[in-house]
């Protein structure tokens, strides 16, 4: 390689872990480039995840709101449809923008982006098979590997992206389904179940546990969101293991079977939905060449530095340790660097929020229940339900509660967990709340406006240490 190629620190994957370490490298004066094979930068997230999920979400949430909850509110609407060339044209719109954004930032950050599959030669050096043709290596004082996750498949269902589809599928549909069987109950599996069942689909949910929501869900709120998802319109068969599928026919035929032994049965739909977790992807990354260790699930190993066993090469994201999310991702893409510039870096795992995005949200930051009794830590429970907020009245959106858990002994905020409009951005009251150590009577003490949402988070903390005043 020329010395031209030579840079402080290379990103492997250009999606949010990526791109965020590599637009801080740039900002601390790195010589810095990102290696990304999408074709458009922001990775999962961006192109095919959290971004154009939410368009769908919101969008569909408006049209069956227009539908089903207008004339209460003194609203008459006739003759709404749905265009769904065009719902699905506003979600592209705006994935486009953000991807080209982040391109933008790269150029002001003077990142290079270099379009193409790395993979390692040795231990500075990263082959790129360049997507335009033909390959050039670079070398890395500094490597960061962050090139996420993909859809865990279903043994013996092959994904077509039609019949069989990942989420990738799911945001891409050109029709509504009249059936549709989602395989898992966690936060892909409810957020895309949302999205077509309000567009007309009848939808099963089959979870393997007794508990939807994926793994971190209070019980209390997944037994309340399943409800509401159900009044929606959306089966559950939960306890419920699909054993196999056949999708040769016209539609997909799933054998399942109650997972504590029992009942077998045949579900038939015209679309399947794989949506039992993630597992983290390093095909083609050529870490054979460099011998660095990956544990029982295939997350590459690391130290509290993102350090592999070479130190100069770090890992983040999706692809290692920790929770999936994209907040997670860029927490650690700018600690990364912190820790090559100046020797210290801080992400709290204690305090990562998690959001579904259905109606309503739910978000929860901290510890639930069940994960305090494990861990024989004596706990207070404050709740305070939207049905007594005022805002929520006025909305006519009562539905959910605020549910704060508290250290017995020294009130300590330890979980916050809410099911209800707006829970993803209250949410973010409950992490700085965790972030910074607040007792729950820190926040019932601090003043909040009336009349909002939030104030079902102050009440909550009330009846923390004390008692709610509305309710
Ligand atoms: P990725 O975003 O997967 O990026 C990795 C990139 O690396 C990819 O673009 C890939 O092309 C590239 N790459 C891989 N190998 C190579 C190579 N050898 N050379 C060059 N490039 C390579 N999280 C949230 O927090 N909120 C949400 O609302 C949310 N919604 C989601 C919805 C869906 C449907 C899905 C699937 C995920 C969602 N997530 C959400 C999770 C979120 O997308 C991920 O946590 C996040 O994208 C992880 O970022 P990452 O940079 O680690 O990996
Ligand atoms: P998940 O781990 O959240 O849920 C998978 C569910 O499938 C679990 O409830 C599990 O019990 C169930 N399951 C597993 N095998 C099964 C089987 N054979 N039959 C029936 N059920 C089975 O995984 P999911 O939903 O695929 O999401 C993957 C990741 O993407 C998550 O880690 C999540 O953090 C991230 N994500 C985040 C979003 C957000 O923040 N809003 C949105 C979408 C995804």
């Amino acid at each position: 390689a020329s010395e031209a190629s030579d840079y402080d620190i290379v990103f492997i994957g250009g999606g949010v872990a990526g791109y965020v370490g590599a637009i801080k490298a740039g900002q601390s004066g790195l010589k810095t480039a990102c290696i990304e094979k999408r074709g458009t930068l922001g990775g999962t997230c961006l192109n095919v995840g959290c971004i154009p999920s939410k368009s769908l979400l919101n969008n569909s949430h408006l049209y069956h709101q227009i539908l089903h909850d207008t004339k209460k509110r003194g609203i008459d609407v006739n003759d709404v449809k749905l265009n769904l060339a065009q719902m699905m044209k506003a979600k592209d719109e705006s994935v486009a923008g953000l991807t080209k954004g982040v391109e933008f930032l790269f150029k002001k950050n003077k990142v290079d982006y270099i379009k193409g599959t790395g993979s390692f030669v040795d231990e500075h050096t990263i082959k790129v098979n360049l997507t335009e043709g033909g390959e050039t290596e670079i070398k890395g004082k500094n490597i960061v590997i962050a090139t996420g996750s993909e859809t865990t498949p279903f043994p013996g269902l092959e994904i077509d992206e039609k019949k069989v589809i990942t989420s990738t599928g799911a945001i891409a549909l050109q029709e509504v389904p009249k059936k549709m069987i989602v395989i898992g109950g966690g936060i892909i599996g409810l957020e895309m179940a949302s999205v077509w069942s309000r567009l007309g689909s009848e939808v099963t949910v089959v979870e393997f546990l007794g508990q939807i929501g994926g793994p971190g869900m209070d019980l209390d709120i997944a037994k309340q969101s399943q409800k509401l998802l159900a009044k929606q319109g959306i089966k559950f068969k939960v306890n419920t293991k699909v054993l196999k599928g056949n999708a040769s026919g016209d539609g997909v035929k799933l054998d399942v079977e109650a997972a504590k032994g029992g009942k077998n049965e045949t579900l038939e739909a015209d679309v399947v939905l794989v949506a039992i977790g993630r597992r983290p992807y390093t095909d083609g990354l050529g870490i054979e060449n460099i011998g660095i260790e990956l544990d029982e699930r295939k997350r590459l190993v690391i130290d509290q530095e993102y350090r592999t066993k070479i130190p100069h090469i770090r890992v983040i994201g999706d692809v290692t340790f920790g929770p999936m999310l994209a907040h997670k991702a860029e927490e650690e893409g700018v600690a990364a660097v912190e820790f090559i510039t100046k020797g210290y870096g801080h992400v709290n795992y204690g305090a990562i929020p998690s959001v579904m995005y259905t109606h309503p949200e739910v978000a929860w930051v901290g510890q639930n229940e069940a994960e305090l009794k494990s861990a024989g830590v004596n706990y207070k429970v404050g709740t305070f339900p939207f049905t007594a907020n005022s805002r929520a009245k006025t909305n006519l959106e009562t539905d959910g509660l605020v549910k704060i858990l508290a250290d017995a002994e020294t009130d300590r905020i330890l979980g916050v967990h809410i099911i209800g409009p707006n829970a993803g951005e209250m949410i973010a009251e409950g992490t700085l709340a965790l972030e910074y150590g607040a007792s729950s009577e820190d926040v019932a003490r601090t003043c909040h406006a009336h009349p909002t949402l939030a104030e079902a988070f102050k009440e909550a903390a009330m009846a923390t240490y004390s008692h709610a005043i509305h309710f």
